[in-house]
């Protein structure tokens, strides 16, 4: 079999090295409509498309935004919305020296015959939606699956068609010029400990690496977005940062080829100081880490700014300070020097 021809590799490869550059992580802002609704109702405001617009400018007219934050992870609609001066927010960001991307995959749906657990949509006209997303000046793509850690489960089942649908996806996205971000994400929810989500989670790593060499993957042009290894959210034990840190290492290391040239993690539900203590943590760690280690986040990033905006055009700048305030303490735990 062969790679892609060596002008691709290399655009993917740079792409991919740009996007985990010393210091810089992603801000991931993909929430498909439904999912920003609920954030918008909880500040009073309607889910039109206005109002989504008008967060997303706030966060992408943030001032040097791009000392923390290399990429964003766009939703569909927001490719195409401009700012209240007509300038594409696509446009803005690269301006900025910030790379676009977009989230490709079209959620999830249960796996028939399953213990409750899902496959996710999106393959069949992907490769079309990847080259107008190029058109329009993405530059990198992000797939979601989730896994759910139950008595038994992820099954078989499950572990394997994530790979599958994993793999084909970063295929798919590269025959067009896209860095596919791998995402597997082994979810919160549960009341197991970290034990367990380790042993799950490099379970779930290997099929998915077995998975992008068999579908010849190029994995310098990759980057992964996984979860940390913790307890489940309903644990009655906890851990501290260095345990989960030594986990979430560990378990890279053991799954994860070292020609990948990063790892940017998912907050998956974490605080915003717990994801940043974490992430600085797992930075610290002695073992040999040959990726770059550091943020994807959506949630951990937005909470406080969600909070600060409540929908006010008056509290637009405080909201950008704290959007700032994050992306800096982690752009500092990705280095391993965040002292909270
Ligand atoms: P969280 O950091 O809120 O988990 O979101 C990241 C993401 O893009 C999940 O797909």
């Amino acid at each position: 079999f062969s790679y892609p021809d060596p002008k691709l590799q290399k655009e993917l490869r740079e792409t991919a090295e740009a996007i985990v550059a010393p210091g810089k992580g992603i801000l991931a802002v993909d929430e498909v409509n439904e999912g920003i609704g609920k954030l918008l109702a909880a500040i009073g405001l309607d889910n039109t498309e206005n109002n989504r617009r008008r967060y997303r400018q706030l966060l992408f007219t943030t001032e040097t935004l791009s000392e923390h934050v290399s990429a964003v992870i766009l939703f569909d609609e927001t490719v195409y919305q401009k700012t209240d001066d007509g300038t594409p927010f696509v446009e803005l960001l690269k301006k900025n020296n910030i790379i676009p991307g977009i989230k490709v995959d079209k959620d999830a749906v249960p796996l028939f015959l399953s213990q409750d657990e899902v496959t996710t949509q999106g393959l069949d006209d992907l490769a079309k939606r990847c080259a107008e997303y190029k058109k329009q000046g993405c530059r990198f793509a992000k797939w979601r699956c989730p896994l759910k850690i139950g008595e038994n489960t992820p099954s078989v089942q499950a572990i394997n068609d994530t790979a599958q649908v994993l793999a084909r996806y970063a295929s798919i996205c590269q025959s067009e010029g896209l860095v596919p971000i791998v995402e597997p994400d082994v979810v919160l929810d549960g009341d197991h400990d970290i034990v367990r989500n380790q042993q799950v989670t490099e379970a779930a790593l290997a099929a998915v690496y077995k998975a992008l060499s068999d579908h010849h993957v190029f994995l310098e042009g990759t980057l992964l977005k996984p979860n940390m290894i913790t307890p489940g959210q309903a644990s009655s034990k906890k851990n501290t940062p260095e345990e989960i840190a030594v986990a979430t290492v560990s378990s890279l290391r053991r799954t994860v080829p070292a020609a990948v040239p990063g790892i940017a993690f998912l907050s998956g539900g974490q605080s915003e100081e717990e994801a940043t203590v974490n992430l600085n943590a797992i930075n610290q760690v002695t073992l040999k880490k040959p990726w770059a280690l550091t943020f994807s986040y959506g949630r951990a990033l937005q909470a406080s700014v969600w909070k600060t905006w409540a929908g006010k055009d008056e509290n637009t700048k405080a909201a950008q300070l704290e959007l700032l305030k994050r992306t800096k303490a982690n752009d500092l735990a990705s280095q391993g020097k965040y002292q909270g």
